[in-house]
């Protein structure tokens, strides 16, 4: 108690003496050498560890060197530059007979505050081969920022054209028509149609027809990010506002997709809480990062899609009407693949072509029977449905064409249960609750307790039997939509985030291959940035 009283007790004057001297002693130990200087340029003062520096100079004693004029005796010094000027020159390179050293240069000033002379000290002599594995690291540092700035840009352009959206129905030609004209303007644009539909893929088109499409292209998947972290995804987070990895502060999409395009996908699962502040962000065209108090001017086209039925959401009070009114400006309904099935051969030539690209199989044309078929299939999960059956088709067999019979199990269940109208696949939407353009994908509650574990054995521990029922329903889901697992989350009632916790019951594990899909959203930042729509995801 008392010591501590002694200590604070200290006259302010003296604690700053003290910091002073100590503040003083510390560097002059630390530095190769050091040297003070009085207001007329002289030297007054240098430090044992300086005099290696003399012979170098042309001085063979410290005698003959203390009281010269510091310009006189060290050519290239600053010293009488920082004691006129009053400003301190921090870290600087002096490079004279003596050597290059890294020196840095302080103004003193007397309690007036009027400069009395200054500090100067050696940091490193030979920077050049002391600094070099430092600066070789820059270098490379930097080379690597801008090879990934590139390909970052490269990830940002657009993948498709609109004619990457195939089809020559009526529903389809249309739909390319409206996407081309909605291409012209800066408006919002509302994607809307079921899961697998092309919204993604229309995204990108309208994207590279506008006038934005040489600037980024950026999307952010709404339900595959936790709530607690949209806003940041969003808007951005300030230097600052957080600690940890997030201290030095990020850019939101808004930001990343500044003169481009943003795609706001899967827009019905905006919580109600950020919808009007989304509201707002597209009024004014501002967004304030999290934990700042700036705006930041932001110009984006916003294009939102979702495969939920919004005006239905807005009556039950679930999505904000002002916000919906503002999306649905120019509102693209993207018609499901049986209300087009005219266009099948088509998509088929086109997919076909596409899968034998990318898995390096030989093209796989499909017999007169296996169209048949699959024209005669539903399609709940569309396109993306129609590329995943025929993947599975061209990979299970080495035959170059392919008949009715290579589909047997991939589509033939589904499609006899809903034309016979037999008891339906449990996870399927009852045929009153088919999507609507775009009607939520959620099964009907009854639906779901048709899961039963019937080879669950008996008296087992509750928490098995639970995770065994739960990694069925995921694998029934997944067969269902075509591997979709947000489309597979809807129908479990369980957000993305949750379907992706739970994917190690089936032995998946999220990101470990392609057929898992992208991680969630959160797991990697920079996911956000729309690449090309993943397959089967
Ligand atoms: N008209 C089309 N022509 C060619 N390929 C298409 C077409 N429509 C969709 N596809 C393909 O189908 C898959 C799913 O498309 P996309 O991701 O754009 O659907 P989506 O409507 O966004 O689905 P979700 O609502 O589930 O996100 C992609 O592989 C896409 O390339
Ligand atoms: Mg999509």
């Amino acid at each position: 108690m008392t010591e501590r009283t002694a200590v604070t007790t200290l006259p302010d004057d003296q604690m700053l003496k003290l910091a002073a001297q100590s503040m003083f002693d510390v560097f002059a130990s630390s530095a190769m050498g050091s040297l003070l200087v009085d207001r007329q340029h002289r030297i007054v003062w240098i430090s044992d560890s300086y005099k290696q520096f003399l012979p170098a100079l042309g001085f063979e004693s410290a005698e003959a060197f203390v009281g010269k004029r510091v310009e006189e005796v060290i050519p290239n010094t600053l010293m009488a530059q920082v004691i006129d000027t009053g400003q301190p020159i921090l870290v600087d390179l002096l490079s004279n007979q003596a050597g290059t050293f890294l020196v840095s240069r302080l103004p003193l000033r007397d309690a007036a505050g009027e400069v009395i002379g200054a500090f100067g000290m050696v940091l490193l002599d030979q920077p050049e081969s002391t600094m070099q594995p430092l600066m070789a690291k820059f270098g490379r540092l930097q080379r690597e920022l801008d090879a990934a700035r590139a390909q970052l840009a490269a990830q940002r352009r657009p993948k498709y054209r609109i004619a990457s959206f195939i089809g020559s129905s009526a529903a389809a030609v249309e739909v390319k028509r409206q996407a081309r004209r909605v291409a012209m303007t800066d408006s919002t644009v509302l994607l809307l149609g079921e899961t697998g539909t092309g919204k993604e893929l229309l995204a990108h088109g309208i994207h590279a027809a506008s006038a934005r499409a040489a600037k980024p292209f950026v999307g952010v998947n709404i339900a595959a990010v936790p709530e607690s972290l949209l806003e940041a995804e969003f808007f951005g987070v300030a230097p600052g506002a957080y600690t940890g990895a997030e201290r030095k502060g990020r850019d939101g999409k808004f930001k990343a997709a500044d003169g481009g395009t943003l795609l706001l996908d899967e827009i019905g699962d905006m919580p109600l809480a950020l919808q009007s502040k989304l509201l707002r962000v597209l009024q004014e065209q501002e967004v304030e990062p999290l934990g700042s108090n700036r705006v930041e001017r932001i110009d984006v086209r916003i294009i939102a899609a979702t495969s939920r039925d919004l005006p239905t959401m807005v009556a039950a009070g679930s999505f904000r009407a002002d916000l919906f009114y503002r999306l649905n400006v120019l509102p693209i309904r993207l018609p499901p693949l049986r209300e087009r099935i005219d266009d099948l051969e088509a998509l088929v030539e086109a997919l076909a072509e596409d899968i034998s690209r990318r898995s390096g199989l030989v093209h796989k044309g499909l017999n007169a029977d296996a169209l048949d078929l699959l024209a005669r299939h539903d399609w709940p999960g569309n396109i993306r449905e129609l590329r995943n059956v025929l993947e599975q088709a061209t990979l299970m067999t080495d035959d170059l064409a392919l008949t009715a019979a290579h589909f047997t199990g991939l589509v033939a269940d589904a499609t006899s249960a809903a034309r016979r109208n037999e008891v339906p696949n449990p996870l399927s939407p009852p045929a009153t609750a088919r999507l609507l353009p775009g009607a939520p994908l959620r099964p009907a509650q009854a639906a779901m307790p048709a899961v039963v574990a019937e080879d669950v054995p008996p008296m087992q521990p509750l928490s098995t039997a639970v995770a065994e029922l739960e990694a069925r329903s995921i694998r029934q889901a997944l067969q269902h939509t075509g591997g979709n697992k947000l489309a597979a989350a809807r129908l479990l009632g369980i957000s993305r985030a949750t379907l992706y916790q739970k994917l190690p019951l089936i032995g998946v594990v999220p990101g470990a291959d392609e057929n898992a899909g992208a991680p969630p959203h959160n797991a990697h930042p920079t996911v956000g940035a729309a690449g090309e729509p993943t397959q089967g995801d």
